[in-house]
């Protein structure tokens, strides 16, 4: 299992707010940043490592225990391995809610049902869904959704309801004169008010 971890040794530097990554394996290709790791493709194969930058790396063993839990369902990727500061689980080819609605592509009802059906899935198994958002909701190109981040899916704790307010937001997304394509900057002008005044997790 140990093979992975040469793939963890990642170096980060943080400036304000952001957390820049600096230095990598070469067999590493790096994908997404997010607020609390960096996630790379591991060259050659169907993986990706996500490598939780300084200061959050406990959350690693906290997200591979809820991969462990949901094991097998179709609507998450499979892990397959796990250490200290990161995870290592199936890529997803495709593009997050957030880049859909940036590039216009119609989020189609069906993907909202089939979150609803994850985390009805994800409960059933004693899990608490959280932190489900745009950014974490990846369509393939063959029209299935993934969930992915799902450290905050952990029993006992605070959760939030961003799923709902995103689903009121989609009623008023799916009427006929509103627009299907967004700039980044205003879909993050709007994330940001929303965690300001309605709902931050991470405060
Ligand atoms: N398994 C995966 N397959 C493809 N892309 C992924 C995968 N996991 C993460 N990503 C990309 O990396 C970004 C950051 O990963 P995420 O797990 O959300 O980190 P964070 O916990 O810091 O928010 C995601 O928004 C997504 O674009
Ligand atoms: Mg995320």
């Amino acid at each position: 299992m140990n093979h992975y971890e040469q793939y963890a040794d990642v170096a980060f530097e943080r400036h304000g707010q952001d957390t820049r990554v600096t230095a990598y394996h070469p067999d590493l290709e790096l994908h997404g940043i997010g607020r609390s790791a960096a996630v790379f493709r591991i060259k050659a194969t169907r993986l990706v490592i996500k490598v939780f930058f300084p200061g959050y790396t406990h959350i690693a063993a906290e997200e591979a225990m809820i991969y462990r839990t949901l094991e097998g369902l179709p609507q998450f990727p499979g892990l397959y391995d796990a250490g200290p500061t990161y995870i290592v689980i199936d890529y997803i080819e495709g593009k997050t809610l957030f880049e859909c609605l940036i590039e216009g592509i119609w989020i189609d009802p069906a993907y909202i049902e089939q979150v609803d059906q994850a985390l009805i899935a994800a409960r059933r198994l004693g899990l608490t869904p959280s932190d489900v958002h745009l950014r974490n909701l990846i369509l393939t190109p063959d029209g299935r959704i993934y969930l992915i981040d799902l450290a905050r899916f952990r029993q006992g704790q605070q959760i939030d309801h961003q799923w709902e307010d995103l689903k009121r937001m989609y009623r008023l997304y799916r009427l006929r004169f509103m627009p299907k394509r967004y700039s980044e900057r205003w879909l993050n002008g709007v994330a940001y008010l929303y965690r300001t005044f309605v709902n931050d997790p991470r405060r």
